[in-house]
């Protein structure tokens, strides 16, 4: 049977620099058009009904950048939230945050908590943004979760199954994602959600991140169509 369309895409945003330096201009460019980006498909995916959208906005790894790129991501983290949200919540998105909040500044982690606060009983699309995340991050922050709940005599250890480690993953309440595209021509995974992709179909695409659009959404989705999904089944 054909897939008919994915309930959750998680997307790896990735070419703004390369993009930005195509243009014979600075990487902050390329960073400003990938937002711009960002909304535009946060829309597309939205009118396309699907349920859920992981956008992979900085990983663990990011920290690593120059100070002064990583200075400017944040700020425009900031601005983007701030522009953005009163439409988001208007368009009934439900907006959610994923990573190690820690090192954040502190305005940054304000916006953020706020984001989530406005929008908790949205109905919408729910949206999940990667921020200062990492999969391994991640799963190890979940077995701290699970070893804190078996101490405080919340969890059976003899109970505890994949599932019950799922739930305490950042993504713990969405199900996986059907469909995951990295845009900007490498084929690798980047600390991404390693857990919750285990039968996630993969869409590589060369086009940089700046230049992705509708025409390129539908490439993904109409891959996503031709797959088949066994699980690990023969048929
Ligand atoms: C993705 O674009 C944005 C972030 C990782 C924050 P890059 O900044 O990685 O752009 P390239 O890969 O260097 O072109
Ligand atoms: C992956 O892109 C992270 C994000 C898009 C946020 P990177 O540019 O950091 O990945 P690598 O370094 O090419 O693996
Ligand atoms: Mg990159």
């Amino acid at each position: 049977m054909k897939n008919i369309k994915p309930d959750h895409i998680a997307i790896i945003m990735d070419g703004n620099g390369r993009w930005a330096c195509g243009q014979k201009r600075i990487r902050r460019y390329g960073h400003e058009q990938g937002a711009l980006t960002a909304k535009n498909i946060v829309k597309i995916v939205s009118s396309n009904k699907i349920k859920h959208l992981t956008l992979y906005a900085f990983s663990s790894e990011n920290w690593g950048r120059p100070t002064q790129e990583v200075k400017l991501l944040m700020k425009l983290f900031v601005e983007t939230l701030e522009n953005e949200i009163d439409e988001l919540n208007s368009n009934n998105v439900k907006m959610r945050f994923i990573g190690d909040r820690e090192n954040l500044s502190k305005k940054l982690q304000d916006k953020m908590q706020n984001a989530e606060k406005i929008t908790i009983d949205n109905t919408g699309l729910n949206l999940y943004v990667a921020l200062a995340y990492g999969a391994r991050w991640d799963i190890l922050n979940a077995i701290k979760g699970v070893i804190t709940g078996v101490k405080e005599g919340k969890l059976d250890k003899q109970e505890i199954d994949e599932n019950i480690l799922s739930s305490y993953l950042q993504l713990g309440d969405a199900p996986d994602p059907d469909l995951l595209i990295r845009t900007g021509g490498e084929k690798r995974i980047s600390n991404f959600l390693l857990w919750n992709i285990a039968y996630t179909e993969l869409f590589f695409c060369d086009c940089l991140w700046p230049e992705f659009n509708e025409k390129e959404f539908s490439n993904a989705l109409n891959f996503y169509s031709k797959r088949k999904r066994r699980f690990g089944s023969s048929v």
